[in-house]
């Protein structure tokens, strides 16, 4: 499929690397003269060479996913854009099942997550400029169309839905929108103007969300700040017929492109890997990346929160550091690497009913003795672990407050009190 194809891969502008398919389904990648000279050639790879830091061809990313290595796969959707990408590739005359991780990269094309971009763009023909029309309803009539995808049809909106969400990690539908300054929405995936404002607004997934779930996770990120986390800013966007929880993009500030890699990029796994991990290992990371005990202290918080608010979906990449430093400055020790605000807090059951980062060894109903246990082994002060806990636990336990205020229904509002309650108590 990729025979002859090559993509030429930029960070926020500057030319980064080459990239060919290679033997054994890996990936041939070349360092650009600009990224060895700026040292973005290591900021791109972060603290973990994924390839060789110096000039030549290199062969990458054996056995990964799509034969990439991490920090390029993680420009790659999970299931819903993955799923979206198939159906349009297939609509345009190509085999899904033959595509390959360069070509994946190419349909990305300028529409990707963080500061990555790949070029020449693969464009599917469809009415791409719909989606703004259809937005002009609001959000509504986008909601209908991915429900429409997920029960299986095709939806006239395929080819929009997958330029403008295609490129979202997660498995829940979700678009890029782009806000003017007067309110207007337009898909969001490419460039954005000056004076716009990048969201990610995300669907609900009737398999397994309840109908408030929009509030759900509204409610969650008042309460997550309320608990001191840093917290990716939540707007509600309301339609119509339905409301949908969308947060401030961090990975774009005004026109500039911001270079962000999950946590399982920089591991170099698969997030469907994740349950090989323990959050001490998320923690030692956020150390090795930032240098930064204050961050290892906030990677704390983030998985005190998960535990006393029952977000078990805590895989690898519901986890990501953002590069602070601008572009071209030579990388400060660490590469001048972040965590970034959190993000995807929400009530969660978690595959199996558990945890999917173990935490100091516990999966099942982690409580205060693991937490703390996390810390000694982290390395996270006692007397500051032991802060957190309770100021974590004083947030959650207003959970019924926090639901009234955004508005979740009775019925999600209870059974949730019922869980936390339970997380609260464990020992
Ligand atoms: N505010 C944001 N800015 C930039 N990227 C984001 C933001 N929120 C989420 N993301 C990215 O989008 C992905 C999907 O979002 P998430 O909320 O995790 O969706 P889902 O509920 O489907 O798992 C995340 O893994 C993260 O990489
Ligand atoms: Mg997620």
């Amino acid at each position: 499929m990729t025979t002859g194809r090559r993509a030429a891969v930029t960070l926020d502008g500057l030319p980064l690397c080459g990239l060919a398919p290679a033997d054994g389904g890996t990936t041939a990648l070349e360092w650009t003269p600009e990224a060895l000279r700026t040292g973005e050639d290591a900021g791109a790879n972060l603290v973990v060479r994924q390839a060789p830091a110096v000039a030549g061809v290199h062969r990458v990313g054996a056995r990964r996913r799509f034969g990439l290595p991490g920090f390029l796969a993680d420009s790659l959707p999970d299931a819903w854009g993955r799923l979206l990408v198939d159906r349009a590739a297939r609509r345009a005359g190509l085999d899904p099942a033959r595509l390959e991780g360069l070509d994946r990269l190419l349909i990305v094309g300028d529409g990707g997550p963080g500061a990555l971009a790949f070029a020449p763009a693969t464009v599917f023909s469809g009415e791409v400029g719909g989606f703004d029309a259809a937005l002009d309803g609001g959000l509504d009539a986008i909601a209908a169309a991915t429900r429409r995808v997920l029960e299986g049809h095709d939806a006239d909106l395929l080819d929009a839905l997958a330029r403008h969400g295609g490129s979202a990690g997660g498995t829940r539908p979700k678009v890029w929108l782009a806000v003017g300054p007067d309110g207007s929405l337009r898909g969001g995936a490419g460039p954005l103007a000056a004076d716009e404002t990048g969201y990610l607004v995300k669907f609900r997934a009737p398999a397994f969300d309840p109908p408030d779930i929009a509030v759900i996770e509204l409610a969650y990120a008042r309460m997550a700040e309320a608990a001191g986390l840093v917290v990716a800013e939540p707007r509600l966007f309301t339609g119509r017929r339905g409301r949908y929880f969308g947060s401030r993009r961090f990975d774009r500030a005004g026109t500039r492109r911001i270079h962000v890699l999950s946590a399982a990029a920089v591991l170099d796994v698969e997030a469907e890997a994740s349950h090989g991990f323990d959050a001490v290992d998320l923690l030692r990371l956020t150390r090795h990346a930032t240098r930064d005990e204050r961050a290892v202290t906030e990677a704390y918080r983030h998985v005190v929160f998960n535990v006393l608010s029952h977000n078990r979906d805590d895989h690898l990449r519901q986890f990501a550091f953002q590069r602070a430093a601008p572009l071209g400055a030579s990388p400060a020790p660490g590469g001048g690497w972040q965590r970034t605000p959190a993000y995807d807090l929400t009530f969660s059951e978690g595959p199996g009913g558990e945890h999917t980062l173990l935490v100091a060894g516990e999966g099942r109903a982690p409580g205060r003795a693991a937490l703390r246990r996390l810390a000694e082994a982290a390395g996270v002060p006692v007397e500051n672990a032991m802060g957190i806990q309770a100021a974590v636990a004083d947030a959650v336990s207003g959970w019924a407050g926090f639901a009234r205020a955004a508005g979740v229904g009775a019925a999600s509002r209870r059974r949730i009190e019922a869980a936390v309650t339970r997380c609260l108590r464990a020992p």
